[in-house]
């Protein structure tokens, strides 16, 4: 038994779509904890003011049955308010009536950093807009939206998961965020920075050793870095270990307590170990400026200055909270993975019988 996520949907197109397989039956969601996670996913210093104002709201198809999971496939949609401005360029049928609205006229001028340019030419559009509406990372609404349904199994049993910004333009204070944030936008450019995610209660043995694809900690990395503008990932101390003596780097163990220290980040040989697993995320900053980047008239063969599109300056504390929600989708399939089961019972009676067989760490 193992979770199962695909999504569709483009930025400006009618909605975005999510079909999430593999929840055990009975697991109660909380509409609240959804529209929160979705709120706090548009906010942030650096957004536009725009993407503050406007609320994104998650329609259930199916898979749920007054509040509670049905064990069958729970397919989420969130609507694009924005595609009301979009009807005629963003419409799925060859469009009727006069040619109107955003999008109607072709983009042929790629920004650097964003896929614009490969994915035309991988794909042989003749307007960049058909790879940029879905490489766009407008798409991490849904993944926000099942990453709360994660988090609400994985609350079952007792894990939590929490993300936040730790620096926004190589600032490390929250004052100093703001004042390289206003700087950046004063010059039309733009920011990236680096979030923390931390998981508490993981039992042991989550993920396992035996081949790549297990290893949870390659598992976090690959869905960190599938997150949008993220290149570069780190597990505990990460990058800082390599640079120190093994006596200085490894968690020495006691029966008792566990671990003294924690700079493995929670996770040994691809296998959560009992501590919190910590896991870092480099954010580079927006490819979208609205300063344009130099760059080439697909068209005409002409140089020109890059696509400017409504964007922000920085999108670091949106980014802790897809990241949240991405760490947390991965402990959630760890976690069913190892517990399986058809109804929330089973999975949390399979990790209460677990608990008690490993009986870690040994209590005096
Ligand atoms: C939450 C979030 C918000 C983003 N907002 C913007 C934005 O407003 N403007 C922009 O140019 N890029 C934005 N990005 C980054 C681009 O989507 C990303 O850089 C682009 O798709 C290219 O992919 P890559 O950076 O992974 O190579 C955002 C990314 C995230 C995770």
């Amino acid at each position: 038994m193992t979770l199962t996520l695909t999504t569709a949907g483009e930025s400006h197109g009618p909605a975005l779509v999510a079909i999430v397989g593999g929840l055990p039956a009975g697991l109660r969601l909380d509409r609240d904890a959804i529209a929160a996670d979705l709120h706090r996913r548009r906010q942030g210093y650096g957004r536009s003011p725009r993407q503050k104002l406007e609320e994104d709201e998650l329609d259930v198809l199916a898979g749920l049955r007054h509040g509670l999971t049905l064990g069958t496939p729970l397919a989420l949609v969130i609507a694009n308010r924005d595609h009301a401005n979009w009807t005629w360029g963003m419409s799925p049928w060859p469009p009727t009536g006069e040619q109107s609205g955003k999008g109607s006229s072709p983009v042929t001028l790629p920004r650097p950093g964003h896929a614009d340019l490969a994915g035309t030419l991988k794909f042989g559009h003749d307007d960049v807009r058909n790879a940029l509406e879905r490489a766009s990372a407008r798409q991490t609404a849904v993944h926000v939206a099942a990453g709360t349904v994660a988090k609400t199994l994985l609350a079952e049993i007792g894990v939590s998961v929490s993300g936040r910004p730790v620096e926004i333009g190589g600032a490390d204070t929250e004052a100093g965020w703001k004042d390289a944030t206003d700087a950046a936008r004063s010059d039309r450019d733009t920011l990236g920075g680096v979030v923390e995610v931390i998981a508490d209660g993981v039992p042991p043995g989550l993920g396992s050793y035996a081949d790549k694809p297990d290893r949870l900690d390659a598992r976090l990395a690959a869905a960190l870095m599938g997150i949008q503008a993220v290149k570069g990932v780190e597990i505990g101390e990460g990058f800082a270990l390599a640079r120190m003596r093994g006596s200085a780097a490894h968690d020495e163990i006691e029966p008792d307590r566990g671990r003294l220290t924690n700079r493995a980040g929670g996770i040994e040989g691809g296998i959560t170990n009992g501590e919190p697993v910590v896991v870092r995320a480099a954010m580079k900053p927006l490819p979208t400026l609205m300063r344009p980047l130099r760059s080439v008239d697909l068209a005409t063969g002409e140089p020109g200055e890059a696509l400017v599109e409504r964007s922000d300056v920085q999108a670091v504390e949106a980014l802790a909270v897809v990241a949240e929600a991405a760490v947390a989708w991965e402990l959630a399939r760890a976690a069913r993975d190892k517990f399986g089961g058809d109804a929330l019972a089973d999975f949390a009676g399979a990790h209460a019988a677990y608990l008690e067989r490993i009986a870690w760490p040994r209590t005096p």
